[in-house]
């Protein structure tokens, strides 16, 4: 049995149609709805907001996995945990206050994830890594789906891996962008606990069977 999670990310779905393709990714077995918002200032794009994610109250049962590509996230982060959901993630490079944000983030009640740009290096988490549920290396930079992964993403997972292990530290390790069913076993060896796949799940032409196929992918 796989052990680790997908996170299908619906910025790739059919906006026309999300309840039906969330539904999809549900029945192949995906274990989490990967929420890309962006706001058209920390990324160029702008997508969506707590209003989509109540918009499938009824459609799902997965948790979601939010991951805020916004400037300034602690005004919003009541408004996603209103909404329901497993984990908040912020971005290293938009939050001054990081580990206040996280703090917030956690009396929410929610689990506390920071993500960090392609370019940004691993120490600037040093002081907060028992402050945090997860860690999100993008592999990508951030703002579009259907990227080509950045290689040199891997060995910053192996380094985050070895980090957490020397600190003796429990968050998860989710990577982002650019993840395809040729490369997914490679991340996975490398340390990730939680891959997110946009394209490569909502490109396909059956939603479920491509969502299970990365279910059955487990080196670990
Ligand atoms: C990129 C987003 C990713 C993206 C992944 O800014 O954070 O979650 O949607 O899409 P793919 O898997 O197509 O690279
Ligand atoms: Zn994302």
């Amino acid at each position: 049995m796989s052990m680790y999670k997908l996170a299908p990310s619906i910025l790739s779905a059919d906006f026309s149609r999300l309840g039906a393709e969330v539904a999809l990714i549900e029945q192949g077995g995906a274990d989490l709805i990967h929420v890309d918002v962006m706001d058209g200032h920390f990324v160029p794009n702008i997508t969506f907001g707590a209003a989509v994610m109540k918009s499938l109250d009824g459609h799902t049962k997965l948790p979601y996995d939010v991951h805020l590509m916004i400037e300034e996230p602690d005004r919003y982060l009541e408004d996603f945990a209103a909404a329901g959901t497993e984990f908040i993630t912020v971005h290293q490079e938009a939050c001054i206050h990081l580990d206040r944000t996280l703090s917030h983030i956690r009396s929410l009640g929610k689990k506390a994830g920071v993500s960090l740009n392609p370019a940004t290096p691993l120490c600037l988490l040093s002081e907060v890594l028992s402050a945090v549920d997860l860690v999100l290396i993008m592999s990508v930079n951030p703002g579009f789906g259907g990227q080509k992964f950045i290689p040199a993403a891997l060995d910053k997972i192996r380094r985050l891996a070895a980090l957490r292990k020397e600190g003796g530290h429990d968050f998860l390790i989710e990577v982002d962008g650019g993840v395809t069913l040729a490369n997914a076993a490679e991340v996975l060896a490398a340390g990730a606990d939680i891959l997110v796949a946009g394209s490569a799940v909502f490109s396909a032409d059956d939603i479920a069977a491509r969502t299970a196929a990365f279910k059955k992918l487990d080196v670990k």
